[in-house]
């Protein structure tokens, strides 16, 4: 359903342009989902904006349900790190601005989504007034409010504490199931790429080119953090960044 054929991307002029993504190729079927790991700066926000519609490679295509992406699409959703929530609108104005953007509020909004994460009672508050993992949540209501297919993640739990990041893991894991979109997750973290990535491709330094490809296909439950499959990957992966 994602085609990722050949990217590659410069940044600045001809002449003077740095290489960010030199030949990366993989395809991504409906539903199912993919982490991107590799070191700082070695290009993982550039490819994750390529899909986006945010940037246009420089060769190379991408494609989604068949469809050559040439900009921003309304059934891909965009979390970035920190949650990009707007400090003087409220949670339900911060949920609802995709849906403002794209001229479908107040016909729909985003009350059931913010309801399905717990959000309903605070909706009225501002982001100062939340926890971090409350405002991670209202970032996370306003992907989903439009019901993307596909659910793009830029290192969305840098900077939580090991509990909140491994509770957000675990509401990702339980929203991807349920709502069912395409997941690409970019993360440095390694327990992260092995807990949500069905398949998790390792990247290289910058240029980025994929070194490994390592599947995992035993994720999916809440409790795979205490597997021996969980174990393996994590294993797995230490040794293919660190070689
Ligand atoms: N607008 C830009 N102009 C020039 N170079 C850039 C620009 N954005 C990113 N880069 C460079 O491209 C490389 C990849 O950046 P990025 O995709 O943000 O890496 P990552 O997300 O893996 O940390 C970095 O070395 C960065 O310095
Ligand atoms: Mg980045």
């Amino acid at each position: 359903m994602i085609e990722v054929r050949s990217l590659k991307i410069d940044y600045g002029s001809p002449g003077s342009a740095v290489r960010a993504v030199d030949g990366v190729d993989f395809t991504l079927d409906r539903g199912r989902s993919l982490a991107l790991i590799g070191p700082s700066g070695c290009g993982k926000t550039t490819i994750l904006f390529s899909i986006s519609g945010l940037l246009l490679p420089t060769e190379g295509t991408i494609t989604i349900s068949g469809t050559p992406v040439t900009g921003p699409r309304r059934d891909v959703a965009l979390i970035l790190q920190n949650a990009g929530l707007l400090p003087w609108k409220t949670v339900w104005q911060n949920a609802n601005l995709s849906l403002l953007l794209s001229g479908d509020y107040p016909k729909q909004d985003a009350g059931a989504v913010l309801d399905e994460l717990g959000l309903s009672e605070v909706k009225d508050r501002y982001p100062a007034e939340l926890s971090e993992g409350m405002k991670r949540r209202v970032g996370i209501a306003r992907a989903l409010s439009t019901a993307p297919s596909v659910m793009l993640m830029d290192e969305p739990l840098a900077s939580l504490d090991t509990l909140t990041r491994e509770r957000i893991q675990d509401l990702f894991l339980t929203l991807w199931r349920t709502h069912k979109f395409s997941l690409i997750l970019v993360t440095h973290d390694i327990e992260e790429a092995a807990f949500l990535g069905q398949e998790i491709l390792v990247l290289t330094e910058r240029p980025a080119r994929i070194k490994e490809r390592v599947e995992n296909p035993e994720m999916g439950g809440l409790d795979y953090r205490e597997s021996a499959a969980y174990t393996q990957t994590v294993r797995k992966l230490r040794e293919v960044l660190e070689k």
